[in-house]
Formats: C-alpha cells, structure tokens, sequence
C-alpha cells in the first residue's frame, strides 16, 4: 500500500526544530482507517446464515451473505438508487436482491437481473457494485479490501493464527469481540505501551498480587515466534518494586501483598495490520483492531491454548471459570475506559519518554506496509 505519510518518515527520530519548521509527529504514519491491503477479520461465520448482514470495516459498509460456495461480501450501497443490500434477501441462490426495486447481485457485485425493470432489461449489463475476496477460517470470515491481489489466506495472516487454523484437534480457541470508542490507532499504541501495564493495571484484579516495578527500562528485541520484518517486540530489561522520587518521595510506598513473581513471563509481538500477541507459558492471547469508522475499533481478542486433550480441558476450566472476566473483561475494561479519553490528534505534539520507544516502532512498521 502507498501511504501518505503526512509531515516526516517513518524511521525517523522526531525533530525538535524551532517552532517555525514543521514538526514530526509519527501519528501521521499510520492510516486513520487502518492498512487495507491485508486480510481483516470482518464477522463470525455464527452471524451470518440465510439473511445477508451488514459489515462495516476500515470506512466501507459491506453486505456479506452466503453463496453455495463460500461467503461473498460485496458493498452495501445499490447502485439504482441507494437503498442498503443488506436489508434485502437471498432470494436466488448466490445472490442478494435488493428490497427497494429488486435489483439482483451476484457475489462479484454483477447485476444479474433488475427485476422491476423486466426480464429485457439492459440494466444488469450495466451496473455492478464492488466485490471483495473472502475466506472463512477459525470462526469468522475474513475480507480483503485491498487494491492489490490478495495474498493466500494463510501466508497473510499472523504466522500464530495460521498455526491455530491446524485441524487436528489439539489446538483450542476462544474468541470475544469488544468494541472500543476511539480510533484503532489510540488502541494499537496502548498494546504496545509499555509502561501502562505497570500504572494503568496495577489494581486490575489479573495482576493484584504480582511484584508491579514502579518504573521499567525497555529493548527492542526481534520477534522471535512472527516475522520480523512486520512484528516488532520489546522486553523489560530493568525495573525496581518501589523508588524514591526527588520531589514527590517514594513511591510505592507499601506492597507486602504483591510477593508473586513474573505471573505471566511472555513474549510480545505487535504488528500488521493491526495485531498484538502476548505468547505465554500456557497460551497465547490474541487482539486484533478492526477500524470500523474513524472513532470506533472492533477488538477481536483470541484465547489460543495448544497442548494434550487433558491440558485443554484444564484450560478450558480456567478459561470459563476465571481467565475470562478476570483478563478479558476486568483488565481489558481499563483499557477501553482509558483508550476512550483520548483522541488520537488531541495533542499538537507528544512528549515520547524512554519506554515509549514501542510505540515509535509499532508506527514505524508503516513503512514496510503493503
Ligand atoms: S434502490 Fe436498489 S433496486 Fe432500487
Ligand atoms: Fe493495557
């Protein structure tokens, strides 16, 4: 993909230039509606069955249905006169008919037939609506709404979902969608984040008797479980349980009931299009940002355990009984609420501290962006 890359080039340092030049701000990097040329999960194959279904992603407005073979997602708008497809039905098989006039489409946005218009009409020769590849995998169907060829399913999605995709019964996955009022990039910034787990979190229940440093130093380090080139990672390099602080003093001040240690000892990996993964010792979870217009993101969160039959359903017991509300809702809410607050261009320049360097290279991935 071309990206306009607005004021400055990713993989350069930000310039405190007198206030007469204009200044980095890598923000600018990143799409406003998000990376097009990559497959995006678009809505679970369970919400998808006779009736045709509005999607809305990345700015478009889609209607997705089902054809005998696959599902087809063509966009939302008729072409006669603007009434929503989506609203209309299956009536012919591998096609959506509008409800307003009839107008019939196939999963190529071809029209078929204006029914309305009689069988002699010439308008289906005429009109057509754009049409986008689809494929359905692990739970959802997937859209490609690039302007590029698509790449094979599997060679374009994140190497841990293909692995996940293996149909031979030893991998378990849990999925949850959350929507999130702010723009996708606030959301991908706070994944990578690196010193929010350690403020932000700190009550959330996930993490309440863990050893929380009071302040982190930060790596780059390469990724070792996704590519390289498209994933970045970074690691805790040094960190202290409590400090003093020349103005304000120590800080915290008491922590006795924080005596665990390294609760959840992963890896990290945040990349395109829009991907963050925390690998640990037991499973892996999974959030992936969906743009779906400037100021909302659907978050589609993945739980993947691989192991025995008797390990995953230990997990599963887990998962049901404790992973969910306490990681999935209870420490993800602090990141909605906080996420919420800010609007991606509030500031007229940021202020990026040492650990913020994650950010930096979250957004810098524009450049290699297809
Ligand atoms: S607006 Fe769709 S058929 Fe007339
Ligand atoms: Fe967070």
């Amino acid at each position: 993909m071309t990206q306009t890359l607005g004021v400055g080039t990713p993989g350069q340092p930000a310039a405190e230039n007198g206030p007469t030049s204009q200044r980095v701000d890598s923000r600018d990097w990143v799409p406003e509606l998000g990376y097009r040329n990559y497959w995006q999960p678009a809505v679970e194959s369970r919400r998808v069955g006779k009736k045709p279904v509005l999607v809305r992603m990345l700015g478009e407005e889609l209607t997705v249905f089902r054809a005998p073979d696959g599902p087809k997602a063509i966009s939302d708008i008729c072409p006669h006169r603007g009434a929503r497809l989506h609203t209309g039905k299956v009536l012919f098989p591998g096609t959506v008919t509008c409800p307003y006039h009839g107008w019939t489409f196939d999963g190529k946005g071809k029209c078929l037939a204006a029914l309305t218009d009689g069988p002699d009409s010439r308008m289906p020769e005429q009109v057509s609506v754009a049409s986008y590849p689809t494929h359905e995998a692990l739970g959802m169907i997937w859209v490609y709404l690039g302007d590029k060829s698509a790449p094979p399913f599997l060679e374009g999605i994140p190497r841990t979902m293909a692995e996940a995709t293996g149909r031979d019964f030893s991998v378990q996955v849990f999925r949850f969608r959350q929507d999130w009022a702010t723009n996708w990039r606030v959301t991908m910034d706070n994944a990578i984040d690196a010193a929010h787990a350690f403020y932000l979190h700190r009550p959330a229940a996930w993490m309440l008797f863990d050893q929380v440093p009071a302040y982190v130093k930060v790596k780059m380090v390469p990724t070792e479980f996704e590519d390289p080139e498209t994933f970045v990672s970074y690691r805790v390099t040094e960190g202290e349980p409590s400090a003093e602080y020349q103005h304000v003093g120590r800080w915290p001040r008491s922590q006795w009931w924080r005596r665990r240690k390294n609760h959840f000892s992963g890896s990290n990996a945040i990349g395109l299009p829009g991907v963050f993964l925390l690998r640990g010792p037991r499973w892996t979870h999974v959030r992936w940002a969906v743009p779906i217009d400037k100021d909302t993101t659907r978050n589609y969160m993945w739980a993947i355990k691989q192991g025995s039959p008797l390990a995953r359903a230990l997990f599963t017991a887990n998962f049901w009984g404790w992973l969910r509300w306490v990681f999935y809702y209870d420490f993800s809410a602090q990141d909605k609420w906080l996420t919420e607050s800010i609007t991606y261009e509030s500031l007229s320049h940021e202020k990026m501290a040492a650990t913020d360097q994650t950010v930096q290279a979250w957004r810098r991935l524009a450049r290699v962006a297809r």
